[in-house]
């Protein structure tokens, strides 16, 4: 299955605010949140020149503004983008910010080589790349300063596939066991 910049853009742009609240609403969303937050905490520092992509609403947009120098945000959905800015202006931090961009993260021409000290990818965009994903990885590279940091994450198969549990479930009844054996190849 090849990368569809649009599928993507489409559902962020159509997501609402679930994406503000997803984080806090079960005791798994706030276990991803802590053991995230964590991750950054110990790797980015106050002097740190910081690029967050795909940040969607801020979750940790206004945790990462807090802790480094300068923090440059990208989201491919401009709805996303909005909500986020929306969002540090009421809490406050938005002059904190030096620069949202909507762009997607396999085409960030906008940025010099060796810009950022650390890259913070975090939350599903590398996932979605499909057959794009090594052109992903090497633009995190790209822009990231030799020794510096890049913070990525992914959704596993077997995260995904007891996240989607029921969904799965409903698949197979309706399209049969292939439909199950699909999702495990594929990861889609
Ligand atoms: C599930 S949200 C995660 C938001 C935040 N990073 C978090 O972990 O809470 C995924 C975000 O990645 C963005 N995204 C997906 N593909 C992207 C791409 N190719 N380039 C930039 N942003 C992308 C989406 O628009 C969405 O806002």
């Amino acid at each position: 299955m090849a990368y569809n910049a649009d599928i993507v853009r489409d559902r962020y742009d159509n997501y609402g605010d679930r994406e503000w609240t997803r984080l806090e609403q079960d005791a798994n969303g706030i276990l991803l949140y802590e053991v995230h937050k964590e991750l950054l905490f110990r790797h980015i520092h106050k002097l740190d020149n910081v690029l967050e992509i795909g940040a969607g609403s801020g979750r940790y947009t206004k945790e990462l503004v807090d802790i480094c120098n300068e923090l440059t945000v990208v989201d491919i959905s401009s709805h996303q983008v909005k909500f986020n800015k929306q969002k540090m202006k009421e809490l406050g931090k938005i002059d904190a910010i030096k620069a949202f961009h909507v762009a997607d993260m396999i085409d960030m021409d906008m940025f010099e080589d060796d810009e950022f000290d650390n890259v913070v990818c975090i939350g599903g965009p590398l996932s979605y790349l499909l057959d794009k994903e090594k052109e992903g990885v090497q633009e995190l590279l790209r822009v990231t300063k030799p020794g510096g940091t890049i913070i990525m994450g992914v959704m596993s198969i077997i995260g995904a596939f007891s996240y989607y549990f029921n969904g799965i479930l409903h698949e197979k009844e309706a399209y049969g066991i292939d439909a199950t054996k699909w999702v495990i190849d594929t990861g889609v």
